[in-house]
């Protein structure tokens, strides 16, 4: 495996895809985990590399964060990347200064020596024999002197040394950005590094990991009974399938219906576990009950806390009937671990982020989660590779309170019901037309897999409208459609209008109580994904 070691770059994840990618299994640690967690986690051998990431700080400042010094000491390949190699060059003798303009963008760079990291690697060759690769750059410090030992492995005219090589300790370095997938040869650069230098083996891959995760959960639960909270949400899903399929009936899943769930979606989801799976679950129709705390509540936070409080109080109160059970296994995925455990990142909360699944640990159950290692992507292939469908294991997310922010203000049923209506016919033409991006195969993909999440949104405005001969006085829904990595940021998704149009039609005509659609064309920031 390997080790990435995070300076708190936005696209650390990104390097521990492409490793993963490459078929060898990596994680994540903040910079400031300890010189005994790293020790330790090389202790058995199967640490075959560290990869340093970028991040913002600066290395000529003195209290920005460096390479925890045992990383140099362990005997294994090291690759520095952008804030990664200047920590390395200062670290290691050589010198790093602030430059006066930012460098940000695609640049060429020259190979200046044959190194077995870049041996090979070209987008092109100059007349003169040189290799070039077309790269990503995003830098404001560059080093100007490299370390003793060290020979320049590429350069530019902006930036003399773009990448630094010490063969004989197997230490390399990158100005650029290898995981982005801007750097044309960046994939190329991974493989070598760790397939050839690390000497990694290709072991991680799912149906491997099937059968090693169920192992693990059998070993871990035994014959205890376990618990657990069913979102219909494709982590929730692919935790119960992974785990249905190690333990049988040990399992059971509450699967909480507050009334704010999309149309159908409480039937789908019985159909998929119960009928289809032979899950055992409990649904819990608490519609009335979570509708009847609502009422008259029109603040976005105050409603987001109501909704996580009757959750946990319905989930608590079915959870206590099952007697046996000792433990409470979530869909938990590697980004949250990660996120969760870097401390040093300023992430401010805009919105109270209520996880359905986050309870609280009064239930005194042990917690089983077993994607606390996997991507949002190994999630999804490891739903099909259980026999989950394509349309539930790509699903666009679904926040905790569900439609509860998508009906700005109050919440009622009649609101509900009509947003559902609407936002199914949205999903459904979306799912029905083809979009301009192609996959791999070359086929088209339709704008719902081109999106990365789109809705209703019910706003209890009236607006006269005319139809047929008549007057009408109704209510608005807007359409949100946005297309993101991380959902931190995202873009508005510019679908067609004969789409939109579409859309708008079918629903006026076809949702009685709507009588005005209008298209959301704002990104974020400054607005966010959801409304409320
Ligand atoms: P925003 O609206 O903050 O949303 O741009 C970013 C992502 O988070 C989801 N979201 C939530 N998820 N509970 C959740 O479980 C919530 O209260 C919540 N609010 C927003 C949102 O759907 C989007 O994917």
């Amino acid at each position: 495996r390997i080790l990435i070691i995070d300076f708190g770059s936005q696209v650390t994840q990104l390097i521990a895809r492409r490793v993963r990618e490459a078929g060898v299994f990596s994680e994540v640690v903040p910079y400031d985990v300890g010189s005994d967690f790293i020790r330790d986690y090389a202790k058995d051998g199967s640490l075959k590399g560290v990869i340093l990431s970028g991040g913002q700080n600066s290395v000529t400042d003195d209290d920005t964060p460096r390479v925890p010094q045992i990383v140099f000491e362990l005997g294994v390949p090291v690759l520095g990347i952008c804030y990664g190699m200047q920590a390395m060059a200062d670290q290691l003798g050589g010198k790093v200064e602030n430059g006066k303009v930012r460098e940000f963008g695609y640049a060429e760079v020259r190979a200046r020596n044959h190194t077995r990291l870049l041996e090979g690697i070209a987008d092109f060759v100059t007349a003169d024999g040189a290799n070039m690769l077309k790269v990503w750059m995003s830098h404001g410090d560059k080093v100007t002197e490299i370390p003793p030992g060290f020979t320049v492995m590429l350069s530019n005219d902006s930036c003399p040394i773009a990448g630094m090589a010490d063969e004989s300790r197997k230490f390399y370095a990158l100005q650029f950005h290898p995981e982005v997938t801007h750097t044309v040869q960046g994939k190329a650069i991974i493989n070598r590094f760790v397939h050839d230098i690390c000497g990694a083996k290709a072991d991680w891959n799912m149906p491997d990991y099937v059968s090693e995760a169920i192992e693990a959960i059998r070993k871990k639960v035994g014959k205890d009974d376990v618990i657990l909270g069913l979102s219909g949400g494709v982590d929730s899903s692919v935790a119960a399938a992974l785990i249905h399929r190690a333990i049988g009936d040990q399992l059971t899943c509450v699967f909480v219906d507050h009334g704010l769930l999309r149309l159908n979606e409480g039937k789908m989801v019985m159909d998929m576990f119960a009928k289809n799976l032979g899950v055992k679950v409990i649904h819990v129709d608490a519609s009335e009950q979570f509708m009847g705390q609502l009422a008259g509540v029109t603040d976005p936070e105050e409603k987001r806390k109501i909704i996580g409080r009757e959750f946990v109080e319905v989930f608590q109160t079915e959870a206590g009937k099952i007697k046996n059970a000792k433990w409470l296994a979530q869909g938990t995925i590697y980004p949250d671990v990660i996120e969760s455990a870097g401390k040093g990142k300023k992430g401010q909360t805009i919105k109270s982020h209520h996880n359905v699944g986050g309870l609280p640990d009064t239930l005194n159950l042990q917690l089983l989660e077993p994607l606390r290692e996997l991507f949002k992507d190994e999630v999804r292939e490891l739903g099909l590779a259980l026999g989950l469908p394509r349309e539930m294991v790509y699903r666009h997310p679904f926040p905790g309170p569900g439609l509860g922010v998508r009906i700005l203000g109050e919440v009622k049923k009649q609101y509900a019901d009509l947003l559902r209506e609407a936002d199914a016919i949205f999903i459904e033409e979306l799912w029905n037309t083809p979009s301009d991006t192609v996959n791999d195969r070359g086929e088209a993909i339709s704008w719902y897999d081109a999106t990365s999440q789109a809705f209703a949104v019910f706003l209890p405005v009236k607006s006269v409208g005319v139809m047929g001969d008549g007057r009408t006085y109704e209510y608005v829904v807007a359409l949100r459609a946005v297309q993101t990595q991380d959902f931190m940021t995202a873009h508005w998704a510019h679908l067609p209008h004969e789409l939109l149009g579409r859309v708008s039609n079918r629903i006026i005509n076809e949702v009685r109580g709507i009588n005005r659609v209008v298209y959301d064309i704002s990104g974020k920031p400054p607005a966010t994904i959801e409304w409320e």
